[in-house]
């Protein structure tokens, strides 16, 4: 099988296309991402409008070459998948939209992708995981824990009752007047830091339950910021080690928390993922590493160019639905908002 993918939900471009080898695992032919950080550095963060429009200036011409460099053409495309929600609505559209039209005008199937979905099925493509195991999944709009049981079968453990990590990273860049996307410039900052000097809170931490809280600290990091006044880069350096040291801290006790759930609900996890942007700081995958090798779990960590938006794990979704016998008709509805867990109807902040 092999199958185009799309993904347009926030500020990525992303097509790809990949195929099912004999074994059943995946083969990634190609994978094109085109980041539209430029276009909204200027503003701190993603605009809807320019988001949605950079999505229709570029989704062609991605499409294309995704398509070319796989050496392939729609004639020999299986499927198409692309991300339905839950995302901006102008960028979900235009994707959305572009694979029913390629569906429809090529008479293939079509499959409309869940984007959390795609990133909790991430580490099937890349590691040929067993199924159940426990999803991290920390980007800028999302921070959950997932029980990842079968395709499709997707229970919330814990989520964050604010903001999602990398949107905390991202605000206290900009308090710092660093540039957006502030997680990699924190994580730099913070190399050259004293993790010590400030001593922020640890929301939740100790809790049973396995939700996330970054308001109070996010606020903890303004006022010591303002309460410093003219801050030199020291400060700025000290002011992120002392604030990634709290969410480590944060962020292990969250999994401890989550992984005592997983084995009462569902038995042991095969292994312990993580995705999203946030998967790519250093100091948190250092100490999940720890966590891993304290608690005998393998860690599985997808590379970076998988952990971020992409196509590929659209593609990927999209055969794996496939072969759980799931397609989509063509009044397939963007979902700007599309909990895996529909059970679990706990939406703060606009956030599912
Ligand atoms: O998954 P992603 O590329 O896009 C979505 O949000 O869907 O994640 C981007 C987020 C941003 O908030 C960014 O600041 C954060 O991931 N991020 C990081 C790092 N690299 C990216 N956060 C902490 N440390 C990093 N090294
Ligand atoms: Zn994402």
């Amino acid at each position: 099988m092999r199958v185009l993918g799309i993904e347009t939900t926030c500020d990525e471009t992303a097509a790809a296309v990949v195929s099912t080898r004999p074994d059943g695992s995946g083969e990634i032919l190609s994978s094109e991402v085109m980041s539209q950080i430029a276009e909204h550095a200027a503003y701190g963060g993603v605009v809807p409008e320019i988001a949605a429009r950079a999505h229709v200036d570029l989704i062609d011409r991605i499409i294309r070459r995704a398509l070319e460099r796989a050496g392939t053409t729609m004639d020999d495309i299986d499927a198409v998948a692309a991300a339905a929600g839950p995302g901006l609505v102008g960028g979900v559209i235009v994707g959305l939209t572009t694979g029913k039209a390629l569906a429809l005008a090529t008479g293939k199937p079509f499959v409309a992708v869940n984007h959390l979905e795609a990133h909790a099925l991430t580490a099937r493509l890349t590691d040929k995981l067993e199924f159940p195991y426990l999803l991290l999944l920390a980007s800028g709009g999302h921070t959950q824990l997932i029980a990842v049981t079968g395709v499709g079968t997707y229970s919330r453990i814990g989520t964050t009752v604010d903001d999602a990590i990398g949107e905390a990273f991202d605000k206290v860049a900009k308090m710092l007047g660093l540039p957006y996307p502030g997680g990699p410039q924190v994580e730099r900052m913070a190399d050259r830091g004293d993790p010590r000097r400030f001593d922020f809170p640890r929301p939740m931490l100790g809790r049973a339950e396995a939700d996330f809280s970054l308001s109070g600290l996010k606020t903890a990091v303004r006022l010591q910021a303002d309460r410093i006044g003219a801050i030199t880069e020291n400060d700025a350096a000290d002011i992120c080690a002392s604030f990634q040291a709290a969410i480590v801290d944060m962020v292990i006790d969250r999994v401890r928390a989550g992984l005592r759930i997983f084995r009462a609900t569902h038995g042991y996890p095969t292994a312990l993922v993580i995705a999203g942007g946030v998967a790519a700081n250093g100091a948190i995958r250092r100490a999940l590493a720890r966590l891993g090798s304290e608690t005998g779990l393998p860690l599985v960590l997808p590379p970076p160019e998988l952990c971020t938006d992409n196509g590929a794990m659209i593609a990927w979704t999209g055969i794996e639905r496939l072969r759980a016998g799931f397609q989509d008709g063509m009044d397939f509805a963007p979902k700007p908002r599309w909990p895996l867990d529909p059970g679990a109807q706990r939406v703060h902040n606009g956030k599912a």
